[in-house]
């Protein structure tokens, strides 16, 4: 399920993200890239023991985690700690490519399994050229370019590029959710009946049908969760 997020960030934390990502310090993205993508990866990345690297982690962390949306599509079980990188210049693109099913952090020993793939964008649409998340979906290719704030997330099994930045910079954060519901169908059946039942909540109330689905969905989730 390709989905886009909303306002996950709001203004003054962009803008509170955007002073600690000017600190920097900056190393080349090709450091942290397995075996294949290594050859495809051509961008910074923000060094992951730094003090921005650490406030903005938690930042973004708390974003997301009050993102009632997020959590109905992903069902986090486990959240990689977030990565920052940096299009522009000289290392502007990274070409098409997989994630790892398994990511480790050697700093915190910490193992997630890429169940989804979130990107959130730190940079308006309008302030850089090119740098489009490319995904290839059984749609066909999904070209994203999102608002400064907004998220998409994504299986984490697809394929994806980004596109050459030609103008400006593109700054995004990016992490990975193992989440309690392993099979993409069945969290997107679960993410569905949430969304459809929140609407019929808005208009039938509490009717013992509308009660009666909500313990159908939490049933699923009881079968399927892992926790
Ligand atoms: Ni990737």
């Amino acid at each position: 399920m390709l989905l886009h997020l909303r306002k996950v960030l709001s203004e003054q934390e962009l803008a509170q993200a955007r002073r600690w990502l000017r600190e920097g310090p900056w190393i080349d993205g090709r450091s942290t890239a397995g075996a294949l993508a290594v050859h495809a990866k051509h961008n910074w990345q923000l060094k992951q023991d730094s003090e921005a690297s650490r406030q903005l982690q938690a930042l973004i962390l708390q974003a997301v985690e009050r993102h009632a949306e997020f959590f109905a599509a992903t069902l986090p079980k486990k959240i990689f700690n977030p990565l920052f990188n940096r299009y522009g210049g000289e290392a502007n693109t990274y070409g098409a490519h997989v994630d790892g099913a398994v990511m480790h952090s050697r700093s915190t020993g910490q193992r997630v399994r890429s169940d989804v793939s979130c990107t959130v964008f730190l940079c308006d649409p309008q302030d850089y050229e090119g740098g489009e998340l490319v995904i290839e979906d059984t749609y066909g290719s999904q070209r994203v370019k999102l608002p400064a704030g907004d998220a998409v997330i994504y299986p984490g099994t697809s394929v994806h590029a980004v596109t050459p930045v030609t103008r400006g910079e593109r700054l995004a954060s990016f992490f990975w959710v193992e989440s309690m519901v392993r099979s993409d169908e069945q969290r997107r059946l679960l993410y569905d009946l949430d969304r459809h039942l929140s609407q019929l909540r808005a208009v039938a109330g509490t009717q013992e049908a509308v009660v009666g689905l909500t313990g159908t969905y939490h049933n699923l989730l009881r079968m399927w969760a892992d926790t």
